[in-house]
């Protein structure tokens, strides 16, 4: 290879959309495009596979990269969805699909799963994680890797896995997207570099690094992170790929003092493939004859992109035929999607048992909201090849399913989820009132999350929570369904409504997983991956946070309304909490109803003490109280009670899904093997230190439920 093709293929250029531009046809052929991304017309795919590996002197096949985050045309629930199902096997189903899709258009690579940790409502990109938990969001990863690469990456149904953002993005300051990460390396360790390390072992052949400052030093050009930890420690060769300009942007970050120096110390850090910008092609060269860097630095960075292309058979298959692909929005992808829909929302509320509704009770239902009936926000953020033409809504599955029983009525009475007009309200009003029982479907515009869509404030958008007032205060039975892209502040709502439904975005099938919910077909399942606070003031607040030394309780927490007048100084409680929204969340990590009802009960150890290297098994009882069948997913929760770094209050270490029908017993049992109890203590060694542990097992993350046991050195 010449280095000028050396240097071309570490070069990622946007595809021209169905075209291609003469310029892109030009270095294609001159071997100056390692990769293309946004590029999914399969024929003009084929054709730019043809320049490469026909007209190049070399032949060497183009990668083709497209962001498939929930879905390509079939569109699952966002990530934060389909992490509420805890149901890793509808995760990698998800994905197999959706490779299969993408793959059929051409694409061979796919810039997910994201795995930033994601303990920030007010951060739009929150939608595109698997929530706040590193565990949780490890499993779920890895099923992704496992569902777009499948066993085999050769395939011609196979897309390469990149996990991102690479690494700390979740901790973006203010929850303002692209802002400054400050993260001490033990946490680091412990619980952003978690995922990505699962997700490698489950064989993601690439890895993107992430926009953001990282303690003083971008990821992008993060040698500690790219090439220390990625390389040296964990010994990986996947591929490593920029974000969108952001090697560019370490000049603006201020890291380099332009773009040279930012292609320098990119390159010398470890990144492998420069997206969209043009600091590689434009400097390398010159870089290396300043002797600034060496030609085998450059042949490490190429050996990765070609290494990826070889697994990918790509020299032996380059092309794509779509006829060797299932269709797609086929009906076992649209089945699919439909259950991952159904096992993503979330029961928050049920009082008086409002649910589910009973057909034959309901002569008349008011339907009203702007997220009843719209094809295209229900596919949620980042669906860049959802077809909403495949999009069933609630309102048309009610039509369809009980158009002929029920007089449905229909009121928008909003046009987006941010008007402030009350234009519509009246006739919202009248139709409540003419109605048996009012379903209401409110919440986010897919626009206000996702990448670079922040909010300050997280509560229901616009005039919604008015129209949620006027409603109320008819009396009509009030159902709300909320769609949205993040944990919204909902407890001005709470008291207004009868039952609450959480669907965040559902994608394609929203509509038939929706009414086979409100209906009773199946009882709700969802448990919330990520906190939501009472306000957003709380932000930060997760479960698996420190226990401080001087942690809040009822007794040792005061509410502003509570406070004598002139209270003395130390009166109110010297403990961690607002005196204006207490401590507690509105709703905790794991939290879900159900139309049923389980108790947990018994809970044991296998053995009291085990030694370091060997294993345990807890066990609880689990009963469905209620009177229908219904899945319930089991969590278990240790905590490290001394270690010579604080650790958590709780930490997620196993989840199960069990279901049971009404007065069905059973034991549920999780192995836990002392190295699943392993964190990096002060000297950055990952360690399990002998002590006394507690285990709980329950519903949700403030389970009562608890045991202990003790790890001894041996
Ligand atoms: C975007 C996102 C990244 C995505 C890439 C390509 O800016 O940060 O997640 O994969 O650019 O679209």
């Amino acid at each position: 290879m010449t280095l000028d093709e050396k240097i071309g293929q570490l070069c990622l250029v946007m595809g021209g959309e169905g075209t291609i531009p003469d310029w892109i046809g030009d270095a294609v052929v001159r071997g100056r495009v390692g990769a293309v991304l946004n590029e999914v017309h399969v024929d003009t795919v084929n054709e730019l596979q043809r320049l490469a590996t026909e007209e190049s002197r070399l032949g060497i096949p183009l990668l083709n990269g497209r962001d498939v985050i929930h879905g390509f045309e079939t569109i699952f629930p966002l990530p934060l969805g389909q992490a509420a199902t805890w149901n890793p096997e509808l995760v990698e189903r998800g994905a197999r699909i959706a490779a299969r899709e993408a793959a059929a258009a051409g694409a061979n690579w796919s810039y997910a799963p994201m795995l930033d940790i994601g303990r920030d409502p007010r951060w739009g990109r929150i939608a595109e994680t698997f929530g706040e938990d590193p565990y949780m969001i490890s499993v779920m990863g890895a099923a992704m890797v496992r569902g777009f690469q499948g066993g085999n990456l050769a395939a011609p149904d196979a897309v390469a896995a990149c996990a991102k953002h690479f690494a700390g993005y979740g901790a973006s300051e203010g929850g303002r997207d692209y802002n400054t990460t400050n993260i001490p390396e033990h946490e680091l360790r412990n619980v952003h570099l978690v995922p990505f390390k699962a997700a490698l072992d489950a064989g993601a052949a690439s890895l993107m690094a992430s926009f953001s400052d990282l303690n003083g030093v971008p990821a992008t050009g993060n040698r500690w992170l790219l090439t220390t930890v990625l390389r040296d420690e964990w010994g990986s060769d996947a591929l490593t790929v920029s974000d969108w300009n952001s090697v560019a942007e370490l000049y603006t970050h201020g890291l380099a003092a332009d773009h040279r120096e930012a292609a320098f110390e990119a390159m010398t850090a470890g990144l492998d493939m420069e997206m969209s910008s043009t600091t590689y092609i434009d400097h390398v060269h010159a870089l290396l004859q300043a002797g600034r860097i060496t030609e085998e630095l450059i042949d490490a960075r190429v050996a990765n992109v070609l290494r990826l292309k070889f697994r990918l058979d790509l020299f032996e298959n380059p092309y794509t035929d779509p006829a060797a692909f299932p269709a797609p929005a086929n009906a076992n992808h649209l089945d699919a999607a439909r259950l991952a829909a159904t096992q993503s929302v979330v029961l928050l509320k049920n009082d008086e048992r409002a649910l589910p509704l009973t057909a034959d009770r309901l002569s008349r239902l008011a339907v009203i909201g702007p997220l009843a009936d719209d094809e295209y926000e229900q596919l949620g953020t980042w669906a860049f090849d959802g077809n909403p033409e495949h999009s069933q809504t609630p309102l048309g599955t009610l039509r369809k399913r009980f158009g002929d029983a029920m007089e449905i009525q229909y009121i928008r009475a909003l046009e987006t989820t941010r008007s402030q007009s009350r234009d519509g309200f009246g006739d919202a009003i009248k139709a409540a009132k003419q109605s048996d029982a009012v379903l209401l479907f409110l919440g986010e515009e897919a626009i206000l999350s996702g990448e670079a869509h922040c909010r300050a404030d997280i509560g229901l958008p616009g005039a919604q929570e008015a129209l949620i007032d006027a409603l109320a205060a008819v009396g009509t039975p009030l159902v709300l369904v909320v769609m949205a892209g993040r944990p919204l502040t909902l407890e001005s709502v709470l008291d207004k409504v009868d039952a609450l439904l959480f669907a965040w975005h559902p994608g394609t099938m929203a509509g038939p997983a929706l009414v086979d919910l409100l209906f009773g077909d199946v009882s709700p399942s969802g448990k919330l991956p990520v906190t939501f606070p009472r306000m957003v003031g709380q932000v930060p607040l997760y479960y698996a946070h420190k226990h401080t030394g001087r942690p809040p309780t009822p007794h040792t927490s005061t509410h502003i309304d509570d406070i004598e007048p002139r209270a003395v100084q130390t009166s109110v409680g010297n403990t961690s909490f607002y005196l204006d929204a207490g401590y507690t969340p509105l709703f905790p990590f794991g939290f879900g109803l159900s139309y049923a009802a389980f108790e947990y009960a018994h809970i044991e150890t296998s053995i009291h003490e085990i030694m370091l290297g060997e294993t345990l098994t807890v066990t609880a009882e689990l009963t469905n109280v209620g009177d229908c069948e219904a899945d319930e997913v089991v969590q278990l929760y240790v905590r490290d009670l001394a270690g010579s770094v604080t650790r958590p209050v709780r930490e997620l270490k196993g989840f199960q899904r069990v279901s049971l029908g009404p007065g069905e017993r059973t034991t549920v049992a999780f192995q836990l093997h002392t190295d699943d109890l392993a964190f990096y203590d002060r000297h950055m060694q990952r360690v399990t230190e002998p002590g006394t542990f507690h285990v709980w097992i329950g519903g949700d993350s403030t389970t009562e439920l608890r045991t202990e046991f003790v790890v001894t050195a041996g």
